[in-house]
């Protein structure tokens, strides 16, 4: 017998405003035909003035709760992952933990950038697995508007805001990749890429915030050969071969990426979950969006195989196999 992390459901909130490539092209220099080819981006949506990311992770989690039957009392670990928390301390964790009625247990952030979802995914199925939380609620959730230089026509155009967050709960398998829930999970970081994709400020450097910075066509480079090694070893570590994977939910921060990702499994176009068109990157949150818009529309189904991956700021990378 093997404890796994069930993937029980999934939730996800967009903020109303929606911003088109359109939109954009009467701010920066760019154009949507731009924008369109090299990323896949149609459009991205906003958070309103005042609306915080903790305001978003609540109506993803509750969302989840939601489709799993529970409440907020029922969760033992929550875990953040963003980039963007709504103060630098205490975590933006707590204050979700504090808004969803999660009495005991404990709550807090991970920051691995676009990747955070997956790191977070990962640490709440390894303390699952070791029995010291039995019910967790993961959560993306990202203002990445809040730390765009909206004059900076290589950034501004890529990002956008919003949350998803999946309930997982402690459950049985034969410890084979027949079982139901997390099967493995993989991750990655190279300090030495840490100014290939960084914000401009903090706390420690210049007490502010600070800005998206991006050398695209590296990170572009590096994106392709270290997710391709970290879906490699999702495949390897579960004994499964490429066709196995029933459903590719990457994270969407280049369409070019996505369909590389997507070719080197040979899954046909309709099993690569795609919402770059219409989210944007919205770093940590992309992935349970995506997760959230096929489980809930019902192209995910129960038994079906999921593979994720993401890459991201430091640089990190990982990968997720799980069985739904
Ligand atoms: N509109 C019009 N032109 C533009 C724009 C724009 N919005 N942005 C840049 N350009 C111009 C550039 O100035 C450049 O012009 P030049 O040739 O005259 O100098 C030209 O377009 C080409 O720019 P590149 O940066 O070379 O374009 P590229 O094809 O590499 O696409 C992109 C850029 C979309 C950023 C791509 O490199 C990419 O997607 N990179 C990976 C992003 C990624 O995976 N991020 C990971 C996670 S993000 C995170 O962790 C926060």
């Amino acid at each position: 017998m093997a404890r796994r992390s069930l993937l029980l459901s999934a939730g996800s909130y967009l903020p109303k405003e929606i911003l088109t490539n359109a939109d954009l092209a009467k701010r920066v220099d760019t154009t949507d035909d731009w924008i369109s080819q090299r990323t896949g981006i149609k459009q991205r949506h906003i958070a309103a003035p005042g609306e915080l990311t903790s305001d978003l992770a609540v109506h993803a989690a509750e969302q989840a709760l939601h489709h799993a039957g529970l409440r907020g009392a029922d969760i033992d670990m929550l875990i953040l992952a963003t980039t963007t928390p709504d103060h630098t301390f205490p975590a933006t964790a707590t204050k979700v933990q504090q808004r969803i009625g999660m009495k005991g247990g404990f709550a807090m952030d991970v920051q691995a950038v676009c990747s955070g979802f997956v790191f977070g995914l990962a640490t709440a199925d390894n303390f699952i697995r070791a029995g010291q939380a039995h019910r967790a609620l993961v959560i993306g959730a990202e203002t990445f508007s809040r730390i765009l230089d909206w004059k900076d026509r290589n950034t501004c155009v890529l990002f956008g805001d919003g949350a998803g967050a999946v309930v997982l709960e402690a459950g049985e398998g034969d410890g084979t990749s027949k079982d139901r829930g997390v099967l493995c999970t993989h991750l990655f970081s190279d300090g030495t890429y840490y100014d290939k994709l960084y914000v401009d400020g903090g706390p420690s450097t210049t007490q502010t915030a600070g800005f998206v910075h991006m050398e695209g066509k590296e990170v572009f480079r590096h994106a392709v050969v270290n997710l391709a090694a970290a879906v490699d070893a999702a495949i390897a570590s579960a004994g499964i071969k490429a066709d196995d994977v029933d459903w590719l939910v990457p994270h969407q921060a280049n369409r070019r990426i996505i369909d590389s990702m997507g070719n080197k499994l040979k899954l046909a176009p309709e099993k690569v979950v795609v919402t770059i068109d219409r989210h944007a990157n919205t770093s940590a949150a992309s992935i349970p969006l995506a997760l959230a818009e096929a489980v809930n529309d019902g192209r995910i189904q129960r038994g079906q195989l999921v593979l994720m991956e993401a890459m991201g700021g430091g640089f990190t990378w990982g990968s997720a196999l799980i069985r739904y």
